[in-house]
């Protein structure tokens, strides 16, 4: 199966459909520094580094038509996160981004198309945009589910719920993946308790880790890393580091004091 990445990023889903079997022959990406990422880690596929508005079917000339095509993509999604008070909604220009994706999906004519975004993106404006996409969707021919899935249940530690909708040009609907770690979930500690002793503002390029790797997923990420790169501590003032003291194991900002900050 041949991919397109959409709003490739630095690279996450193309990484996770490579793993898949899935052959990313383009991305596209505006952001100079996510698009370095996204070359340095994918050097087979063809980045198309513009504006997604000027980006045309026709420049995916090298996608082989007898071979299933899979475009996919998760559109700029902070216009729809709950976390957003500020300018979720109708009125943030990028909302209106999934009309580019809907319109490559027109002109590229892919077999299966994966839509992936937050999960405020059901209730943002009433469930307007989400029924503007899954309208999108039939209106060019593709039969849409959509599902929600939390990485936790994936082998992530992390609980990050996110939305997909996948199309089918052939009118074929697909179940949500069966989870693999709901009853032996990853926990923080076991992905990155190896991680180099810091002290607040410490922000050196590569450090030693603190401890041997515990378990299988500390050492599939560590790999045949002998050091740890890209450590960086935020400067933060006595009175945030105080802040932080407030927070047990599980809790957020809600558990600190109102007072006397
Ligand atoms: C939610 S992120 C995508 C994350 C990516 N799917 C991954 O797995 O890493 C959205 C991306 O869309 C890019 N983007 C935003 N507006 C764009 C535009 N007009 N044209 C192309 N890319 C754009 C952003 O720079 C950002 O990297």
């Amino acid at each position: 199966m041949q991919g397109i990445d959409l709003f490739s990023g630095a690279g996450g889903m193309s990484t996770g459909a490579e793993s898949c079997g899935v052959n990313v022959r383009y991305a596209v990406e505006s952001d100079r520094d996510a698009a370095a990422t996204f070359a340095l880690n994918h050097k087979n596929t063809t980045l198309i580094k513009r504006d997604i508005r000027s980006v045309k079917g026709s420049h995916f000339t090298s996608i082989d038509r007898s071979q299933p095509v899979l475009l996919f993509g998760g559109p700029p999604c902070q216009g729809f996160s709950t976390s957003n008070q500020r300018n979720r909604g109708a009125d943030n220009e990028n909302n209106w981004l999934f009309r580019q994706y809907l319109r490559l999906v027109r002109e590229v004519r892919p077999d299966w198309v994966v839509f992936e975004n937050v999960k405020g993106l059901l209730e943002t404006e009433g469930g307007f945009f989400l029924e503007a996409v899954l309208r999108g969707f039939k209106d060019v021919g593709y039969s849409a589910t959509r599902f929600v899935l939390n990485s936790a249940d994936y082998g992530v530690p992390q609980k990050r719920y996110r939305l997909f909708i996948v199309g089918s040009l052939h009118g074929i609907e697909v179940d949500a993946p069966k989870p693999t770690s709901v009853t032996e979930r990853v926990t923080v500690a076991q992905a990155f308790d190896d991680l180099p002793e810091l002290d607040n503002g410490d922000a050196p390029d590569e450090a030693k880790y603190s401890i041997p790797a515990r378990t299988q997923y500390a050492k599939r990420l560590r790999g045949a890393l002998g050091k740890c790169h890209n450590n960086l501590v935020t400067n933060n003032a006595p009175h945030i580091i105080k802040r932080y003291s407030y927070i047990p194991q599980g809790g957020n900002w809600e558990n600190i004091p109102s007072s006397p900050w």
